[in-house]
């Protein structure tokens, strides 16, 4: 039997740090259900002494898994740590993942801690975690840029107090991949106590070079567990993507030798709900999930596919959840049979007042739609979240516009913005800028507009367009999505979305300790 790769999922942590990915304690939930259907071993569910939200997001998480282990982030101090053991109490299977940063540059300028220090920090953090639970996780921020003699002392002491898994972050992804595993391979060999704890590669794509680096931690420095991310999803140029190392590692196992537990199924399905839920779009040609991932455009591929699929194809689309993009309820369709897919999905509303919401949302757009996909179900339901929450400051009430060939186009908005509803108008270059320039002259939020994007959320030109749109404003980022056949509709949700989100509170980053 060859050995297992564990597969750790930091989407809802390391993945949420990016800006503008910060999620609500719901749309965590839906992630971690679907992470677990996708079976990954560890789901670290969030940094739970950030605030009082993340805390309840994880516990609400560690309360609903059951079969993958649940994990949460904490800083190498008993507060932190205990906020985190607390958090995952519930959960069956648990761990508690602690932190702190070895380099030089990073110790001096950061932390303002000798060595020394860092050194009993890290030996006194362990000893706590170790007293509340068994698996405990230490990692040595910035581990790659250490210097490997301390770097040895201090993971001997971690795994001496009991720490189970060591885990070595390529922290700003400097790594290039022959380096990383043999340092990684050296770590092994030089501490002596090694072999009681597995070892773990975190890598981040700075260089492009994050799954790269942590195959050959695996390769060359023997490591076991991999953390990543659905989608590559993560600050600046993202985290490890789950489903390339999957693939990489099922696709090749002539090479790698190692089996990974992950239902390979649910790939697509949870980097479509990761992006939708995130507004971060996965570019068209990204390995294994880019919607041209599986596309012969060639006419020289298309022969040669039609001829025998192993001509021009590694790996199935069906076998990563291609297929799964099909008509699953339409027009006709009753309460229950919607229910049902709703259960299937491992969608959970609250009350039967939200799945009676839902479901005249449904019939509303199945009214506009003629099929309605997985997909489109997905975001109804996320749009129900972010859209009529009535604590919510904005709401979308109605809208028109009018364009027409050499005339400049104007948008008229009715919103209840503060429980009030107001209407405002303005032209712009086009259906959305009139729309948005609409919601802005009555809201005067100031912020900035960093991006907007329109995505077909299945094919065709029936299919409902998803934009996203971020606003930055006081050091803040965020991101709103809005999905809508019309996608000047969509554009207006996306955006009152962001305004949304960007009154509620913000998230403390666990390494830089900013919001
Ligand atoms: O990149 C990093 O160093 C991390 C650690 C906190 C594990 O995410
Ligand atoms: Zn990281």
């Amino acid at each position: 039997m060859a050995e297992k790769l564990i597969i750790f999922d930091t989407t809802l942590r390391d993945g949420e740090q990016s800006p503008g990915a910060s999620m609500t304690k719901e749309e965590k939930l839906r992630i971690a259900k679907q992470l677990e259907k996708l079976r990954v071993d560890v789901i670290e569910a969030g940094f739970a002494a950030s605030s009082n939200g993340d805390y309840e997001a994880v516990r609400a998480i560690a309360g609903a898994v059951k079969e993958s282990i649940v994990c949460s982030l904490a800083r190498a101090n008993d507060r932190d740590i205990q906020r985190a053991f607390d958090a995952v109490e519930p959960a069956p299977r648990k761990r508690v993942h602690t932190f702190i940063a070895t380099s030089a540059l990073h110790m001096e300028k950061k932390l303002r801690m000798t060595p020394e220090q860092v050194h009993e920090q890290a030996r006194l953090a362990v000893r706590y975690a170790r007293n509340l639970i068994d698996d405990v996780e230490f990692s040595p921020e910035d581990g790659y840029r250490s210097d490997m003699d301390f770097l040895c002392r201090i993971l001997e002491t971690a795994i001496k107090e009991g720490a189970t898994t060591i885990n070595v972050p390529d922290t700003v992804g400097y790594a290039v991949p022959e380096l990383y595993g043999h340092f990684m391979k050296t770590l092994r060999e030089r501490i002596p106590n090694s072999d009681k704890a597995v070892w773990s590669v975190h890598c981040h794509n700075d260089l492009g070079m994050a799954v790269a680096n942590s195959l050959a931690g695996v390769h060359i420095g023997g490591c076991r567990q991999v953390e990543c991310t659905i989608n590559g999803l993560g600050e600046r140029a993202g985290n490890t993507s789950l489903e390339e190392v999957v693939m990489a590692v099922r696709t090749r196992r002539d090479f790698f030798k190692l089996d990974v537990g992950v239902d390979i199924s649910q790939i697509v399905p949870t980097s479509r709900l990761v992006a939708g839920i995130t507004g971060f779009v996965v570019q068209p040609n990204k390995a294994v999930v880019g919607a041209n991932a599986f596309a012969h455009a060639s006419g020289i591929h298309q022969d040669g596919v039609l001829k025998a699929r192993d001509t021009y194809e590694i790996m199935k689309a069906e076998d990563v959840g291609w297929s799964a993009n099909k008509i699953v309820l339409g027009k006709l369709s009753g309460r229950n049979a919607f229910k049902q897919r709703l259960q299937e999905l491992g969608i959970e509303l609250e009350s039967e007042v939200e799945v009676n919401a839902a479901f005249q949302r449904f019939k509303d757009l199945a009214d506009r739609k003629s099929d309605i996909f997985d997909e489109d179900i997905h975001a109804l339901v996320s749009d129900q979240g972010v859209h009529h929450d009535s604590d919510e400051q904005y709401q979308l009430v109605s809208m028109a516009q009018h364009s027409e060939t050499g005339e400049m186009p104007h948008a008229s908005v009715t919103m209840i913005i503060d429980g009030k509803e107001a209407t405002s108008e303005s032209d712009g270059n086009g259906p959305v800028d009139a729309t948005l320039k609409a919601i802005e002259a009555k809201a005067n939020s100031g912020a900035e507009l960093l991006l907007y994007s329109v995505n077909a959320i299945t094919t065709g030109t029936e299919s409902q367009g998803e934009v996203t749109v971020r606003l930055a404003k006081a050091g803040r980022i965020v991101n709103g999505v809005g999905a809508d056949p019309d996608i000047v509709v969509a554009s207006a949700k996306a955006y009152l979305n962001a305004l949304n989100r960007l009154q509620s509170r913000a998230r403390v980053n666990p390494q830089t300790g900013t919001p």
